[in-house]
């Protein structure tokens, strides 16, 4: 994913709440999601595009799938964030580098009160992570890997650190990022398998979903939740819908209840 910085700022249209005309930055600046964490974990929200057929990937990757203005608001929301949280499988297809890449938006984040960089965490069950990944040589990076590996990386230049757990704990290894490293908020960016292990343990609070008015086909392709099903359908509320040429960019809260929905007669 590359940065969007330099492009011109997208003009978005509002739908809900209250309709008007405003830029990915000026979206996100109402978010402060650092406020609403609970004692035990950090808030996370999920950021996914996917198509009108529900596919998250198109041979295998987000490029042909995402637009300016996707880009635009996915860079932006790692401004409102104490750390970005991403899937081995997509850190290794999409090489991730440094977070926020971008001077401005680093600045745009010291404004809001947050670390200059977000943390970056990773999560690998096997720890089979390639040390050339750009995110693992940036040294401004700060990057906590949650693995259930014994081993460390070895020829990195980020300041890596482990959370270890075998199996892979996630909510124990978010609540011990929340305690002991202070992280309040996350944005995690999948893939789906993270975010169905993530969904399946009720730790998402928020989505944010871009759908793209395109059809993919390809029976078997990856949905933005890529795991067993739930034992029954999760509701959400619509906090805010924005469009732009046809693309819906939609933020939801999880809940309110997680019951499962009355079933038709
Ligand atoms: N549309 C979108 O917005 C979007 C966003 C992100 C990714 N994608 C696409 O999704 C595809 C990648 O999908 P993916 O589902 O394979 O990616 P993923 O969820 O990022 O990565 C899966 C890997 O993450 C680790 N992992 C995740 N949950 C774990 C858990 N509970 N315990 C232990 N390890 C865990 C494992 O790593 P190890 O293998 O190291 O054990 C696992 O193999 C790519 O095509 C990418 O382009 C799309």
């Amino acid at each position: 994913m590359t940065a969007a910085r330099n492009e011109p700022p997208v003009v978005l249209r509002r739908l809900l709440p209250a309709a008007g005309e405003l830029t990915a930055d000026e979206l996100v600046e109402e978010l402060r999601p650092w406020e609403m964490a609970g004692p035990q974990r950090p808030h996370v929200a999920v950021n996914m595009v996917h198509t009108c057929d529900g596919r998250a990937a198109v041979h295998g990757r987000t490029g042909p799938i995402s637009s300016l203005a996707d880009r635009q608001l996915f860079h932006a929301l790692r401004t409102r964030v104490d750390a970005v949280m991403v899937g081995a499988g997509t850190l290794r297809v999409e090489r991730y580098g440094r977070m926020v890449p971008d001077a401005a938006r680093r600045e745009q984040r010291r404004h809001a009160g947050l670390e200059a960089d977000p943390l970056a965490i990773v999560v690998s069950g096997s720890l089979d992570l390639a040390s050339d990944l750009p995110l693992l040589q940036d040294r401004a990076s700060r990057v906590v890997i949650i693995t259930a590996a014994q081993h460390s990386l070895q020829g990195v230049h980020a300041q890596v650190e482990y959370v270890r757990c075998a199996p892979v704990d996630l909510a124990g290894a978010l609540a011990q990022l929340r305690r002991a490293h202070g992280v309040r908020a996350i944005l995690c960016e999948g893939g789906p398998h993270l975010n169905a292990a993530l969904l399946a343990q009720e730790l998402i609070d928020e989505l944010f979903l871009t759908t793209v008015p395109v059809l993919a086909g390809a029976a078997g392709a990856l949905s933005i939740m890529d795991g067993a099903p739930l034992q029954a359908p999760l509701g959400l509320s619509l906090r805010w819908m924005v469009e732009h040429e046809g693309e819906i960019f939609a933020r939801y809260a999880i809940g309110p209840a997680r019951q499962p929905r009355p079933q038709p007669a």
